[in-house]
């Protein structure tokens, strides 16, 4: 079978590397990049670390606003669909790429699997969730991480041609944590290419969503929390927030927060397994807390992850220093059992696409 993968976004290439890496045992897999993370750390980084091949092609769309890049991408996805005839097209996650692979596609009549489908927020607010509901409504295939994506799924009558396979973020975090071990990175780099090193006690923070980043007020919050804890706080910058956080951090002069330049996917998995506590508005790093076993806020004003959040493990918070802190102090019940699979749903992804594609 031909099956041609679609990625574009940072979390979509740590997916589609154990997926892939399963596919191609017996499929011929075409991969396409549309371009829509582009800077060597928001991408090439991730091809070389974890082994992901080079895409066949890039279309090199990215930025501008959400109707702009997603036409963009279902103009040039379209071209390459009707040279390639592939047998199915396979997405991941909620972003535009993922919704341009999935219109393209059924459009042309083109069985369309959809990895990570189910997931619901219940408002149209957010760019992700209309990106969801209809890449899950087109797909031929939806594939869930978790038993109450399935849930969402059945609510929408599409229980037909829908599964639980596990989480394939889980897969990469657990074969990746045995590569990375406890040898500890030297350094991190500064948004000015600076080095900076590293401590050995930390906190690690990722914040990028609009909502968070996109304006002063909750910007100024988050860092004054992650500047606030009782050992140093590692915050990689996203590229779109970048320029504002080194306004912010110019004028603030905070004593306790090291800010960098995004890191690859092994430095990420090092800082979740060795950290305090994780700080977040990123629907991977929350699942990737509740794996490494690390107490996780994420502030966000919707539960995406609902298993994550059992025994304060992930609390939600306001933009609110005062929030943020008093609930990382909250003690956290760890218990054994993982919704998110037994890190093999990469095996299963694959079943499912013999089976029913
Ligand atoms: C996208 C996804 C979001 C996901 C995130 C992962 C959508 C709607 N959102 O958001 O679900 O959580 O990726 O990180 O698809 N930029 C750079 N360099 C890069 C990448 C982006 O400078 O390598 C700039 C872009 O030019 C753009 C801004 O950052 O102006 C935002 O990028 P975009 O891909 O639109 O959205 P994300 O916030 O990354
Ligand atoms: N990540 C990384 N380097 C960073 C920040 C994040 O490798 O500097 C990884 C991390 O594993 C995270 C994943 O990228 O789970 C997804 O990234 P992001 O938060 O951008 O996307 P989301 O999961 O919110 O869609």
């Amino acid at each position: 079978m031909k099956i041609l993968t679609v990625v574009g976004a940072r979390p979509q290439f740590i997916k589609a590397a154990v997926v892939s890496r399963e596919l191609r045992k017996t499929h011929n897999e075409v991969l396409v990049h549309t371009g829509q993370h582009y800077d060597y750390n928001m991408s090439e980084v991730f091809f070389e670390e974890l082994d992901i091949p080079k895409p066949d092609y890039n279309l090199g769309i990215s930025g501008g606003t959400h109707g702009k890049m997603t036409g963009e991408m279902l103009i040039a996805i379209e071209e390459v669909l009707i040279k390639e005839k592939p047998d199915a097209v396979l997405i991941y996650g909620d972003t535009n790429s993922t919704m341009a692979g999935a219109i393209a596609a059924v459009k042309l009549h083109i069985p369309v699997v959809h990895v990570e489908a189910g997931n619901r927020l219940g408002t149209l607010n957010n760019p992700e969730e209309v990106n969801r509901i209809i890449t899950d409504h087109v797909s031929t295939l939806r594939l869930c991480c978790t038993h109450s994506a399935m849930e969402f799924l059945k609510k929408e009558n599409l229980s037909k041609n829908s599964f639980v396979v596990g989480d394939p973020m889980y897969d990469a975090f657990k074969y990746y944590s045995l590569k990375v071990k406890d040898d500890m990175p030297e350094e991190l780099i500064g948004l000015d290419g600076e080095k900076i090193d590293m401590p050995t006690e930390f906190y690690y923070m990722t914040c990028h969503r609009e909502e968070n980043a996109g304006s002063d007020k909750p910007l100024r919050e988050i860092l004054k929390a992650a500047d606030s804890l009782d050992a140093p706080c590692i915050y990689p910058v996203h590229p779109r927030n970048k320029v504002k956080v080194k306004c912010i951090t110019e004028e603030e002069n905070y004593k306790n927060l090291i800010i960098c330049q995004p890191v690859g996917y092994l430095m990420s998995v090092y800082l979740v397994n060795h950290s305090k506590k994780i700080i977040t508005d990123s629907g991977g790093l929350q699942r990737e807390a509740f794996f490494g076993g690390k107490q996780c806020v994420t502030i966000f004003d919707y539960v995406v992850w609902p298993e994550t959040m059992v025994g304060n493990r992930n609390q939600l918070s306001k933009p609110d220093a005062k929030e943020i802190i008093e609930k990382l102090n909250c003690k956290q019940i760890i218990t054994d059992d993982n919704p998110f699979g037994d890190g093999k749903s990469a095996v299963k992804i694959l079943d499912c696409i013999n089976k029913y594609v």
